[in-house]
């Protein structure tokens, strides 16, 4: 793969993407043996630098990058320089004076890993940026479709929820969309990006959006539920959570109306009783946890992948 970055999908090719799945599959293989240990990043540095709160990706970016024998430095906002008023170019060429070879980074600010990148002569990795992209939880999303219903390409794929905050449904968007598959954007009016001036911009991907939840979910292979951003409410988008939960909870009654075997998703975190109901987040379809089983395998093939460019320089 010759990138030095990942940033978004927008910029992936499918036979990236294909890239990126078979050599996860590989990881798998290595993840089932009792020494989960490959010496491949041996003697190179990764940084995870988290500057909003995360479970998952930051956990699953340091097993990734500790299985393929890095060395990792895990850094908060909250108990770096950050907290003393150090700006993000700052603390980038610090970091590369430290010897950093890659850098892992969620910031609340949507194109801050774009900023990083241009200051970082190492690959930087997207974990989230704002409102703006989720590259490894797409692919991870996009790997656990192709494990379990054999394919991508020409799955209906609806995704549910606060599709205006999501990071992971653009990412999503712009994935699902490379690789074949049909995208159903499912939310209230106000949680729905201004998606009709999309036609101005010739190369976005196109989806449907649909408001009412059953027509959305009619004959659906993957039903993916997004979590509500208690966080990232301006006032006045949601009249209040009871109406959201009435009319776009993924209940069990809503799922049967996808294909018999629909796949469950959600990339957490999830409000269980929100935007999901606990029996659908347990029901025999749901395949969240493989999701965050995945995720190791993923972020393992993109270290991997990224580790052979040979491109490095400001
Ligand atoms: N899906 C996801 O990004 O979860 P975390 O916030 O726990 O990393």
């Amino acid at each position: 793969m010759n990138r030095k970055d990942v940033l978004d999908l927008d910029d992936f090719s499918p036979e990236e993407i294909q890239l990126v799945f078979e050599t996860a599959d590989a990881m798998k293989e290595v993840l089932s043996r009792p020494i989960k240990k490959v010496p491949a990043l041996r003697g190179k540095t990764v940084v995870i630098l988290f500057y909003e709160t995360s479970t998952r990706t930051r956990v699953s970016f340091e097993l990734a990058a500790k299985n393929l024998s890095a060395d990792v430095v895990n850094i908060t906002a909250a108990t770096s320089a950050v907290a003393k008023g150090e700006s993000l170019v700052d603390t980038i060429r610090t970091l590369q004076a430290l010897g950093a070879d890659m850098i892992v980074i969620r910031h609340e600010q949507s194109g801050a890993p774009y900023l990083v990148a241009q200051h970082l002569s190492g690959s930087v990795l997207n974990a989230g940026d704002g409102w703006h992209a989720h590259p490894t939880q797409a692919l991870l999303d996009m790997y656990t479709m192709r494990e379990k219903l054999g394919r991508v390409a020409d799955l209906s794929v609806v995704i549910v929820g606060d599709i205006l905050h999501s990071r992971v449904a653009r990412s999503n968007v712009w994935g699902l969309s490379k690789m074949g598959a049909r995208v159903t954007l499912c939310g209230p009016p106000t949680l729905m990006p201004m998606l009709e001036k999309r036609g101005s911009i010739s190369d976005l991907p196109e989806v449907r959006v649909e408001y009412d939840i059953d027509r959305a979910l009619d004959g659906a292979d993957v039903v993916m539920g997004l979590r509500i951003q208690k966080e990232r409410q301006d006032g006045g988008l949601l009249p209040s959570l009871r109406e959201y939960v009435q009319l776009y909870q993924l209940t069990q009654e809503r799922i049967a109306r996808a294909k018999p075997g629909a796949l469950v998703m959600h990339p957490g975190p999830m409000n269980e009783g929100i935007e999901i109901a606990p029996d659908v987040a347990r029901c025999s379809q749901s395949v969240i946890e493989d999701q965050v089983s995945n995720g190791v395998a993923i972020r393992m093939a993109l270290l991997y992948l990224l580790a052979g460019y040979k491109g490095h320089q400001l």
